[in-house]
């Protein structure tokens, strides 16, 4: 028999990433072909992994699954904009399904019972957010491990408290098993997700805790932590980035540096307890990179609010910043606020911000000149080098040499910086 190929196209967060590779790697142990090749892909089945975090996702979404309508295949929409508008938007047909966040993991079932004739009801099967399994191959180098989901804080701004509903811990047992499985798969790189990350507790075990039992696993991997909201993080908690399994690098949200934009959004910090933090990370490893998420034009956001965002980040030196263009969201508080911001003083800030964080970028790699790194090789170019990323999650080039692989460490010293490119150089 032919085999059947189904093609991924992701949208959106980490999350969704994780999710995704979970669900490629069952179809390919059933027996189908994958990729996630969109444009150029004519699998008999593809699969849309939405998100709806803003307008703009939204469209991205909708656009995706009408051009995988019009290439004539069975369409799979789940994710995030899916729960929320595709049974809006999506007449019934027998060529479209739409899966909601619950039974995502149930994607690879729900299309076998489709190709079988039956028509599949989601009210008479039980999906599990953790229900995902270890996946042996990925469409990246990294490992994307999901600790948690959902969150409570309901910040003004944001969809998806509504869309993934209230925060839930996966197990403890869970997560080590997934993490020492893909481990054994040849993963060297382990990146936690979830929603709400530091909020994870499972029975008693916290963050920190977790975090703890992670790094006692064996073998020569390292641990990222990806995004995660500013917390009370404790001294304890910070000294673990002593270890170096944990890689020195937080993906920590400031969405902005004014305070009263803050308490707009219901963020529970203010710029100062912010820039506390960050020097707590940075008291232990000077080079410590801080990456965010940044939004501009929240409603009443002033010029002066815009400026403190941009003075709290150039006090930071974010090493990158992803800005955000203030979205309306029906059903959320700022959705109902007044002074909603022109789109032309939005994208004004956006590029002003965006135009920062290059600045900031640069500025943070001259301090690897000189330095040396670990780099994760991910691939060999036609241009005669290799690419990767350094534990500071700082992109290397460096030359092909004789034996070079992928997905593996490399300590090289940074010797240059060109065209925008750390330039490092092999040490072992
Ligand atoms: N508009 C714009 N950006 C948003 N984000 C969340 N909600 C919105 C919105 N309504 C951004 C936040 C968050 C990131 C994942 O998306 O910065 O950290
Ligand atoms: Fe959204 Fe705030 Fe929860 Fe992050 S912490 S998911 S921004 S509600």
């Amino acid at each position: 028999m032919l085999r059947k190929t189904i093609s991924f196209k992701t949208l959106g967060c980490r999350l969704n990433l994780y999710e995704t590779d979970a669900l490629a790697s069952k179809f390919r142990e059933k027996g189908f072909m994958t990729d996630d090749d969109f444009e150029n892909s004519d699998a008999e089945i593809f699969v849309i992994n939405t998100c709806t975090i803003t307008n703009q996702s939204d469209k991205k979404s909708r656009e995706y699954i009408n051009r995988a309508i019009k290439k004539g295949s069975f369409v799979v929409v789940t994710g995030c904009m899916a729960e929320q508008y595709a049974k809006k938007y999506l007449p019934y047909s027998a060529q479209v399904i739409v899966v909601d966040n619950k039974h995502k993991n149930l994607v690879y079932e729900i299309v076998e019972a489709h190709l079988g004739g039956e028509i599949v009801d989601m009210k008479n099967l039980d999906g599990d957010v953790f229900g995902f399994e270890a996946a042996k191959e990925t469409f990246h180098t990294r490992s994307i491990v999901k600790i948690q989901d959902g969150c409570n804080n309901f910040c003004s701004y944001c969809i998806v408290p509504y869309v993934r509903g209230r925060a839930v811990s996966r197990p403890v047992e869970d997560i080590l098993n997934n993490i020492k499985t893909e481990l054994t798969f040849g993963f060297k790189e382990i990146v936690l997700t979830g929603v709400n990350i530091s909020k994870y507790n499972y029975e008693g075990v916290g963050f920190e805790e977790l975090i703890r039992k992670i790094l006692e696993i064996d073998g020569d991997f390292r641990l990222r932590i990806a995004s995660i909201e500013p917390d009370d993080f404790s001294d304890s908690f910070v000294d673990l980035f002593r270890n170096p399994k944990l890689a020195p690098h937080i993906h920590l949200c400031l969405q902005s540096g004014s305070n009263s934009v803050l308490k707009r959004m219901h963020r529970h910090y203010t710029r100062e307890d912010f820039m506390v933090i960050v020097d707590k990370f940075r008291s232990i490893i000077p080079n410590f990179n801080v990456t965010t998420d940044i939004i501009v034009g929240l409603p009443g956001e002033t010029d002066e609010d815009f400026n403190q965002t941009l003075d709290v980040a150039q006090r930071i030196g974010f090493g990158h910043i992803h800005a955000f263009k203030y979205s309306r969201r029906s059903g959320t508080l700022a959705d109902k606020m007044d002074c909603q911001i022109d789109e032309k003083i939005k994208n004004q800030r956006s590029k002003i911000l965006r135009d920062l964080s290059e600045q900031l970028s640069a500025d943070y790699q001259k301090n690897f000149v000189g330095k040396h790194q670990r780099i994760l090789t991910e691939t060999i170019e036609d241009d005669g080098f290799v690419y990767g990323y350094g534990e500071n999650y700082v992109r290397i080039k460096m030359k092909i040499f004789d034996g070079v692989k992928t997905n593996k460490f490399y300590d090289v010293e940074i010797i240059g910086i060109e065209g925008g490119e750390l330039i490092g150089k092999q040490l072992n």
